[in-house]
């Protein structure tokens, strides 16, 4: 195996050339692949938008007049203005405030100004100045659609509408565990965190296939037991090892002798206010109470626990990407259950008592590439080989979504 193009050896150069991730946008995001753009349960009613990302470009997700969902690019066609600054809104159509071009619900150009031109009166003579061509046809100057696809509740577009469906695109050994999951009960929105993270975007998604660091770098987890090196867990890739679910079962926490040695185990920290632990398995759990699905390249599905979420991954130039989490529920929750997930959520997000970590160690592993851009980071833990185990010391994941990357990106 060639040591620089293997995927246990990844250039920091993957990480910080402006060149790379520009031709990431082109062949990643805006082609061959589905991007998330959010949930149902966030534009439940006719009109109701959200205006989200696709890579770098600006997209409305809006409720259109079938009762489905359309994705839109927000830049105008007239002249690319991106029309929609509101994050959230309810609407009956889009208007550019620059010309006011007038779009409907699923992005068909349906007015514009003085399209006609406009009639004057010279000493009784009406004539007609200005106005678009005779041949300009409303229908060639619609809003960029995107291809959509909703799953049990979850909302993908891609620019690319030759890409595969959506069920084969997840793939058949990673959608039983997305069905787990969304299993087609109706979803509850409870609220979003979001933060700005100064590292390259994959770094994210190699964050949640990398299941080394979590009984390692975080001392909440390690001190409360969420999360050791021994506990039963299984890694498990699509065909394309570019999605992967880190499918584990908590332990009962406290010392062992996983935790020797371990500097973020700390025996003398208590909890205040424990109800932050108050954990309740859930029949649909069937077993595993964590399983953290990376869905390349843009999301991650992640149920820690009683808190759900997705997290949504903006990338912003090679060093920093926008991190949206969006926390839900189910519908047939208890309102004692909707406050468990909440509570619960104050694990993660930007100032979470876990996620906080990851967001420091992403940014300081950006700093450390930028200082040697023909170095390589190495990610050999458990073999240089790339497949599924029954357990956690491994890099597997990791080593998979760059075994991918490397085939798509032709490097
Ligand atoms: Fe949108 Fe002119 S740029 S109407
Ligand atoms: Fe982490």
């Amino acid at each position: 195996m060639n040591t620089t193009a293997s995927p246990s050896r990844v250039p920091y150069s993957t990480y910080t050339d402006p060149e790379i991730y520009r031709e990431e946008l082109e062949k990643i995001f805006y082609r061959d692949h589905w991007c998330y753009v959010g949930l149902e349960a966030e534009v439940p009613n006719l009109g109701d938008f959200k205006t989200t990302f696709v890579g770098e470009r600006s997209v409305i997700m809006v409720r259109n007049k079938t009762g489905g969902i359309s994705v839109i690019e927000n830049h105008c066609a007239h002249r690319g203005v991106r029309f929609c600054q509101k994050s959230h809104g309810q609407t009956k159509d889009f208007v550019c405030p620059y010309h006011q071009w007038n779009y409907d619900l699923e992005g068909n150009l349906i007015g514009l100004p003085f399209r006609r031109g406009v009639k004057v009166n010279e000493g009784g003579t009406i004539k007609i100045q200005g106005g678009q061509p005779a041949d300009f046809k409303m229908e060639d100057h619609g809003l960029t659609k995107l291809r959509v696809e909703t799953y049990n509740g979850l909302v993908f577009a891609s620019f690319d509408h030759s890409v595969e469906s959506l069920q084969d695109y997840i793939g058949p050994k990673v959608l039983p565990w997305v069905n787990r999951v969304f299993d087609g009960r109706k979803l509850t929105l409870l609220g979003y965190s979001r933060q700005r993270i100064p590292g390259n975007w994959k770094l994210m998604q190699e964050n949640i296939k990398d299941p080394y660091h979590p009984g390692l770098l975080h001392t909440w987890f390690v001190t409360f037991g969420l999360w050791r090196a021994d506990q039963k867990s299984q890694m498990v890739m699509d065909e394309h090892y570019r999605h992967a679910v880190m499918i584990s079962r908590r332990n009962e926490g406290g010392a062992g002798s996983v935790t020797q040695g371990v500097t973020s185990f700390k025996a003398d920290m208590h909890l205040q206010d424990d109800r932050v632990l108050d954990v309740v398995p859930e029949a649909w759990w069937k077993g595993p109470s964590v399983t953290m699905m990376t869905l390349f390249p843009s999301v991650i599905l992640q149920q820690q626990v009683n808190s759900v979420s997705t997290r949504h991954i903006v990338p912003r130039g090679p060093n920093e990407f926008d991190f949206v989490w969006t926390h839900f529920g189910f519908e047939d929750d208890s309102e004692e259950m909707t406050r468990r997930r909440l509570r619960q959520a104050n694990l993660f997000g930007p100032a979470g008592y876990v996620s906080a970590d990851d967001g420091e160690v992403i940014e300081m592993s950006q700093q450390g590439f930028t200082q040697h851009p023909d170095y390589q980071t190495i990610a050999e833990l458990g073999g240089r080989e790339v497949g599924d185990t029954d357990h956690m010391v491994t890099e597997t994941l990791i080593r998979g979504m760059h075994a991918y990357w490397g085939k798509v990106m032709g490097r």
